[in-house]
């Protein structure tokens, strides 16, 4: 049985002493219900901050993004090993937003992939359509293009940790939720392409997190679909209150 998994992802909200506020909420929340994971992935400024308040906590610590190499002349990079090093038990990658702001490819998710596995990070992969793509009829070719992409040369036995994460780029912000059923179409192919990656078993484990538009309003039929095994969230993320809905799903 896979545990749900829900995350918060902060994107470029909150100073630290509002994230630090927010996360002790999540961490008080998540203390009284052991059957879901939950992370939070504040800015890079609010990571220190959020890492001492949930130090010893069940709650994981997510970066929003890292570097591919260890270190260097790479000016406003950060590191995978550096995000380990402030307390980082997980980053995003491949994000939709840096891949339509800030010139991610198919190439630099995989590299952040493999980079997160080499510091010991918990690597949360994004994949997703656009709004053309999917009127198009291309849904399912792009996303496994995309996951192809992601996860080339990656070892099986890293896929375990590794969750992967749909996000329609036209649901993510703009209250427009992909419906249960289109949701549960692409998780299952994406879970059949897993399986034809690293054979069914290992494609069993990993788990799918549907983003995009996720509310307490309808949180609870996305997660109740097979695949779904639980939820990237921004907006919704962003208050103690809405948190806890989530979580309660
Ligand atoms: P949203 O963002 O929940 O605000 O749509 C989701 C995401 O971008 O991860």
């Amino acid at each position: 049985m896979r545990r749900k998994f829900i995350a918060g992802n902060w994107k470029m909200h909150l100073l630290p002493p509002e994230a630090r506020a927010l996360a002790r909420a999540v961490k008080e929340l998540a203390a009284g219900l052991p059957q879901v994971d939950v992370a939070v992935a504040p800015t890079f400024a609010g990571l220190a901050a959020v890492a001492e308040e949930l130090k010893g906590s069940r709650v994981g610590l997510a970066a929003q993004n890292c570097h591919w190499e260890i270190q260097g002349a790479f000016t406003g990079e950060v590191s995978a090993e550096m995000l380990r090093a402030l307390g980082a038990t997980h980053v995003i990658v491949g994000h939709s937003e840096r891949r339509q702001l800030f010139g991610e490819t198919d190439e630099t998710v995989n590299k952040k992939t493999h980079a997160a596995h080499r510091a010991g990070l918990k690597p949360i992969v994004c994949v997703g359509e656009t709004l053309a793509e999917r009127e198009a009829g291309r849904t399912l070719e792009v996303v496994e293009r995309q996951v192809r992409g992601a996860l080339r040369e990656v070892a099986p036995e890293r896929m375990p940790q590794l969750t992967l994460a749909y996000e329609p780029v036209w649901a993510i912000g703009t209250g427009k939720v992909a419906s249960p059923a289109q949701a549960q179409e692409v998780h299952a192919r994406l879970r059949e392409l897993l399986g034809e990656l690293y054979g069914r078993g290992l494609a069993s484990e990993v788990r799918l997190q549907y983003g995009g538009s996720v509310k307490p309003d309808n949180v609870k039929d996305l997660m109740a679909q097979p695949d779904i095994d639980g939820a990237l969230v921004g907006g919704a993320s962003l208050k103690a209150d809405s948190f806890a809905a989530l979580l309660r799903m």
